[in-house]
């Protein structure tokens, strides 16, 4: 077991390290520059065929279904396509009506999950047309697709999933290409996203280089019992996947939510007890953003934002850890990266199980 974490402290340490090698391997071969386009054959779909679909639906559970939320956003933004992201759990029990002309996604690192593999059985009863974006090849959601992009993130062993939901997050950015380019997105803007993936495992390297002080601000948090996770339109299935991660293996009360969300109620819980991991990238929703952490910091609140270098935080006094900058678009994806060494370092600091937290299961295959 030792020399399959190859020096590494826990399987998790070891997944997060791989990213930048395993994104390498889900865009390999798949990015066509002469056409500025993702080549994905194993999706089993005619140009004509990807041009007819009028929506979206991605399925998955847990973290899988936030980085649906992260793919749904690309899909809208990136081919201006209805998409939308829902827990296969709830899907699956409320009689959902499948239409002829949606396009399901089924996400799943181990292609066994049962909510997801029963949403699956569900669309296809119904007529409805489905593919995976999986990482286990032959895996039971794999099988009972129609087509699929594998993820090729490789052996996923810590039950908190990281590297695999980058790729994921990177596959639904091939998709959106793949949907775009056969819709209004010109061959230069599938180019403009084409340069900013092949930037991406560079740009995670350099993320991963930050993890020092990322354990320093690690401290910090898990000193807190309670803390929020913000982020609006983008950035909010990163808060989700953020809290998510900290939940599973720091045992602490971490809960997401939507910035612009923030002063309809939970603002009256902020106070010095109650720290906030903001998302706070630069793009079109900065100043709203900065005004979200100027009212947490009135409050008494401590921010730690998860931000770009040229985002201005003024007077604030506000703790960053700097992301590089990839197209707004696929800025999900980087900004990620530092919540899993955030979580892992709390946990570290807090001595807890990293690889094998309590009362989880890797992959959840029964009822
Ligand atoms: C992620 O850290 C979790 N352990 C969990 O939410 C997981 O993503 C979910 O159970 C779905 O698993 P799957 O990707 O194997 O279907």
């Amino acid at each position: 077991e030792d020399l399959d974490l190859g020096g590494y402290p826990h399987y998790m340490a070891k997944e997060i390290q791989e990213q930048p090698e395993s994104v390498e391997r889900i865009i390999r071969g798949r990015l066509d520059d002469r056409f500025g386009v993702a080549r994905l054959d194993g999706l089993n779909l005619t140009p004509r065929e990807l041009r007819g679909f009028a929506r979206v639906k991605i399925l998955g559970c847990g973290s899988a279904y936030y980085v649906g939320q992260i793919g749904a956003t690309m899909i809208e933004e990136l081919a201006r396509i209805p998409a939308d992201a829902e827990a296969a759990s709830e899907f699956r029990y409320r009689n959902p009506i499948i239409e002829a002309d949606t396009l399901y996604i089924a996400v799943s690192q181990s292609g066994e999950t049962i909510d997801t593999a029963f949403a699956v059985e569900e669309i296809k009863r119904k007529g409805g047309r489905v593919v995976g974006l999986v990482n286990v090849v032959g895996s039971t959601i794999a099988r009972a697709c129609e087509g699929g992009v594998y993820l090729h993130a490789g052996p996923e062993i810590a039950v908190a999933s990281t590297k695999a939901l980058t790729n994921m997050a990177v596959g639904f950015a091939l998709i959106a290409l793949a949907l775009g380019r056969v819709r209004d997105l010109s061959n230069a803007d599938g180019q403009r996203i084409i340069d900013a993936v092949r930037a991406l495992p560079g740009q995670i390297k350099a993320i991963l280089d930050f993890e020092p002080e990322i354990a320093e601000h690690a401290k910090t948090v898990a000193a807190a019992k309670s803390l929020f996770f913000v982020g609006r339109v983008r950035g909010y299935p990163v808060a989700r996947e953020g809290a998510q991660k900290f939940k599973e293996i720091s045992y602490r009360h971490a809960e997401a939510y939507q910035t612009s969300e923030l002063k309809h109620g939970p603002l009256a819980l902020i106070d010095e007890a109650l720290p906030t991991v903001a998302v706070v990238p630069s793009d079109e929703l900065t100043e709203r953003n900065l005004a979200a952490v100027q009212q947490i910091k009135a409050r008494g609140g401590a921010v730690l934002a998860v931000t770009h270098a040229d985002v201005d935080f003024g007077e604030l006094d506000v703790p960053r850890i700097v992301v590089p900058k990839t197209e707004p678009e696929l800025d999900p994806i980087l900004l990620t990266i530092p919540l899993q060494l955030l979580a892992y370092h709390a946990a570290l600091t807090l001595g807890y199980d990293i690889d094998k937290p309590r009362n989880l299961a890797k992959s959840v295959t029964v009822e």
